[in-house]
C-alpha cells in the first residue's frame, strides 16, 4: 500500500497548509518532490493518484504537472542521478564529451541506468548555471566545470558513498 511516513506526512499537511481550502492543487510540486523521494525516486500512477487523492485532485492534473517538469522521473533510476545539461553554453563548454565519456565509463545510454544500479544518465536543459559550464545536477547539488577527470572522481565518490 502507497502511504508516506508518518514523518513526511508531516511535511506534506505544514505545506498543504500554506494554501486556503479550494487551492490544494498548488503545493502538487513539492508534494510531488516528497513523494519521488519516499518511493524510490520516481513517480508511478499509483504514486501520482495517491498525491492527487491526498490533494482532493484529479488524477490528470498530477499526471501534466509530473510529465512536464523534467526534475520528476516517470520511469526507475539509480540511486544517483546525473543530469547533464547539454544546453548552447554547456555544450559548448564540452557537455558532449562529458556525456560521451559517462555513456562509456557506465556501460549505458541516456536515460539508462547503471547494471550495478547506481548511476542514471539524464541529459539536462539548461540548469540556470551557465557561468559554471558545463555543469551537471547531482540530487539537490550541483557540480560545475567538468572536465572528464572531475567526473571519474565525481563516480568514484559516489560508488564510495554508496558502500557506507
Ligand atoms: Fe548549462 Fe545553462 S546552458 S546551465
Amino acid at each position: 500500500m502507497i502511504q508516506f511516513s508518518q514523518e513526511k506526512m508531516t511535511k506534506v499537511k505544514e505545506i498543504i497548509a500554506r494554501y486556503p481550502e479550494g487551492k490544494h492543487k498548488s503545493a502538487l510540486i513539492p508534494v510531488l518532490h516528497l513523494a519521488q523521494e519516499e518511493f524510490g525516486g520516481w513517480l508511478d500512477v499509483p504514486v501520482m493518484d495517491y498525491v492527487a487523492e491526498i490533494l482532493s485532485i484529479k488524477p490528470i492534473e498530477v499526471y501534466e504537472v509530473a510529465t512536464f517538469y523534467t526534475m520528476f522521473n516517470m520511469n526507475p533510476v539509480g540511486k544517483y542521478v546525473l543530469e547533464v545539461c547539454q544546453t548552447g553554453p554547456c555544450m559548448l563548454s564540452g557537455s558532449d564529451q562529458i556525456i560521451s565519456h559517462i555513456k562509456n565509463k557506465l556501460g549505458i545510454a541516456e536515460g539508462e541506468t547503471s547494471a550495478d544500479g547506481l548511476f542514471t544518465l539524464k541529459p539536462a536543459e539548461c540548469l540556470g548555471a551557465c557561468g559554471y559550464a558545463p555543469m551537471m545536477q547531482l540530487g539537490k547539488h550541483y557540480r560545475e566545470h567538468l572536465t572528464i577527470e572531475r567526473v571519474d572522481a565525481i563516480i568514484e565518490e559516489l560508488r564510495a558513498a554508496a558502500k557506507n
